[in-house]
């Protein structure tokens, strides 16, 4: 047995298994390097459709399609070795029937050899994912701020920030609990809802903008990196990338335009002839 295949993958099971237990970390990422460094650290790793708005520069995650997301999630587990790979499915793959949500999930696990999916969508989604969990599709939910539905939300505006507003939220992450996702996505939701949220529901909570009370947290590497040019309020940056990217980048042109790079070291030398 080779050493790589002696490392046991993190499964949904027991990602499920951690309710209420130490904090579940999780990053996204969407290439294998950047995926061999977060499974060192992280518990999952998120193959985010947020790549569409990262890697592609697009103002929303609605044109992502699913040859982009199974693209990704393939490098990621190239790269990774004991994070559990979540895929998220991208709009318009999954909402149209719960067949359509099989046969798309059904590529994504074939195609990309990842542990799961993650779907938008609270009450609406939950039948889908009771048909998907009870076929052998492990679910993460993702309620809250749904970043997909922008077209008719409108903005990307933090979710139950009155109480008037809880019941929905609270509602589609039970549904969701209830159909058989493994763990949920709280994203942009007010702290109390999203820590009152984790108390009632009996699967683990992954927050992002909303609870330290969380069973998890998760953010978008290049945000907290300092990559991305704007980044909401609940990120934390934990690296400056950009400005040394940009320094790097500087610098080399300056040693090409100087003819300062290559430099000896850099080329090949002739061969001694032999004698
Ligand atoms: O696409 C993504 O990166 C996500 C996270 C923000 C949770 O869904």
């Amino acid at each position: 047995m080779s050493p790589q295949s002696e490392v046991k993958r993190l499964s949904a099971p027991d990602i499920r298994a951690r309710k209420g237990a130490a904090p579940i970390v999780a990053l996204t990422s969407y290439h294998a390097h950047t995926a061999a460094i977060v499974d060192r650290h992280c518990d999952v790793i998120l193959v985010g459709d947020s790549l569409g708005m990262v890697m592609h520069g697009l103002e929303t995650t609605v044109p992502v399609t699913l040859d982009m997301m199974i693209l990704q999630g393939h490098a990621v587990m190239r790269g990774s070795r004991r994070a559990l790979v979540v895929v998220d499915m991208p709009f318009g793959s999954y909402e149209a029937s719960k067949e359509q949500a099989f046969a798309s999930c059904a590529r994504v696990l074939k195609e990309t050899g990842c542990g799961a999916i993650k779907l938008e969508g609270g009450r609406r989604m939950a039948e889908t994912i009771a048909f998907l969990v009870e076929r052998g599709v492990p679910v993460m939910g993702h309620v809250g701020l749904t970043p997909q539905a922008i077209n008719t939300i409108g903005s990307f505006r933090a979710q139950g920030r009155e109480e008037k507003d809880w019941a929905p939220i609270e509602g589609d992450a039970r549904a969701v609990a209830e159909a058989g996702a493994f763990a949920v996505v709280i994203e942009a939701v007010a702290e109390p809802l999203a820590a009152r949220i984790t108390t009632q529901v009996p699967i683990p909570t992954i927050g992002i903008g909303a609870s330290p009370a969380c069973d998890g947290q998760i953010l978008v590497l290049e945000d907290m990196l300092g990559l991305s040019p704007r980044v909401p309020k609940f990120v934390k940056r934990y690296g400056e990338l950009g400005p040394s990217i940009e320094a790097a980048v500087k610098a080399y042109a300056a040693d090409v335009r100087a003819r300062a790079f290559p430099g000896h070291d850099n080329v090949y030398g002739m061969k001694k002839p032999e004698r």
